[in-house]
């Protein structure tokens, strides 16, 4: 035995929210047409001096700050994003001078689009293991805001901004996460657009074929890990799915025949933010007192690569 727990949570959201009313003045679409499909009723994006670093610094601040660790006790620092503020420095590596981490701390920025959070995680507890220092804070963020296209009614009602972060804890007596990770190369049916000038600069998506593949992907996964951790779905205290559509929520919760009341989201307010809705409803679940000390949590990502990724993630009890 040996693995992380989570110790405390922390969350940050762009000030400036765009409602389906606030889009239908600018794009022939509707609140009906959007939120029947999806679920989602607004989104938040950054605006003027809001930035992904700035996110991620509050988010981090906040979890530091609840869990009662200094930045000196930090030994790695991961940030999962596919819309970093910039290719380099990492934002992981900003992070580290603006909280004060020490220079050996482990800091770079990961990109397994939407199950980046969960491959995070997975990363750091590896990393723990041979740390000196056992904490790490381990963030999803992303200011999709900057990557879609406007005018592009299917994919841009779909996606906001937004960072959470988790503080982490290794112990030789704490439970593995077992993490299960997998990605089925596909640069077809999602794809957000990087240095290759000869691609368009915007978010393109098939969206009835990545539909088709997360409602596969999503249950399969949380059964492995289930499975992986020798319970039985019953005994998740609550699941925290990737917020990308409703609809694929729902349909997963009803092939896993699991309590809908363990699977409750916020994409209602937030919509898809990729590798940061995990981080974000996990820390919106601890703060309502849904998620306690001593709870079972299984995570699962899905999305872009095609990847997916889900684990157990056990809190602390204080
Ligand atoms: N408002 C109004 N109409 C819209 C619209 C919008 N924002 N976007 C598309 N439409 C129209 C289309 O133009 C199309 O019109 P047509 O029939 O006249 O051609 C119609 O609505 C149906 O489009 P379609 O793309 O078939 O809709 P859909 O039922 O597949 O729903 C998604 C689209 C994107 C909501 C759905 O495919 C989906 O959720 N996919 C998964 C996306 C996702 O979760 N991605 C992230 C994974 S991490």
């Amino acid at each position: 035995m040996s693995g992380i727990k989570l110790l405390a949570t922390g969350s940050a959201l762009p000030q400036h929210v765009i409602t389906n009313h606030d889009l239908e003045q600018i794009m022939d679409t509707s609140d009906q047409w959007i939120s029947s499909r999806t679920g989602i009723r607004a989104r938040h994006h950054c605006r003027g001096e809001e930035s992904h670093t700035g996110l991620c610094l509050e988010a981090a601040k906040k979890a530091l700050e609840r869990g009662g660790i200094r930045p000196h006790q930090i030994g790695v620092c991961l940030v999962a994003t596919l819309t970093p503020d910039h290719l380099t420095p990492a934002t992981a590596c900003v992070l580290q001078r603006e909280l004060g981490l020490e220079e050996d701390t482990v800091c770079f920025d990961l990109n397994a689009a939407c199950s980046g959070f969960v491959y995070a995680l997975h990363t750091a507890e590896c990393l723990l293991a041979a740390a000196e220092r056992k904490y790490a804070l381990v963030l999803g963020a992303e200011v999709l805001s900057r990557v879609i296209d406007m005018a592009d009614r299917s994919t841009c009602v779909l996606f906001g901004d937004g960072a959470g972060a988790a503080l982490v804890q290794w112990r030789e007596d704490y439970p593995s996460i077992h993490a299960v990770l997998g990605c089925r190369g596909d640069d077809r049916v999602l794809v957000v657009p990087g240095v290759n000038k000869r691609e368009p600069s915007v978010v393109h998506m098939e969206g009835q074929d990545v539909f088709r593949f997360a409602v596969e992907a999503l249950p399969r996964c949380a059964r492995q890990v289930a499975q992986k951790a020798g319970i039985t779905l019953e005994e998740v205290d609550r699941f925290v799915f990737h917020q990308a559509n409703q609809r694929i929520i729902n349909f997963a919760v009803k092939k896993l025949g699991v309590d809908p009341a363990k699977c409750t989201g916020n994409i209602e307010h937030t919509a898809n933010t990729s590798a940061a809705s995990v981080p974000i409803l996990l820390d919106e679940l601890v703060e309502k007192g849904e998620v306690k000390p001593g709870d079972k949590v299984l995570c699962v990502g899905f999305g872009g690569g095609l990847t997916w990724a889900g684990a157990l993630l056990e809190v602390a009890r204080s």
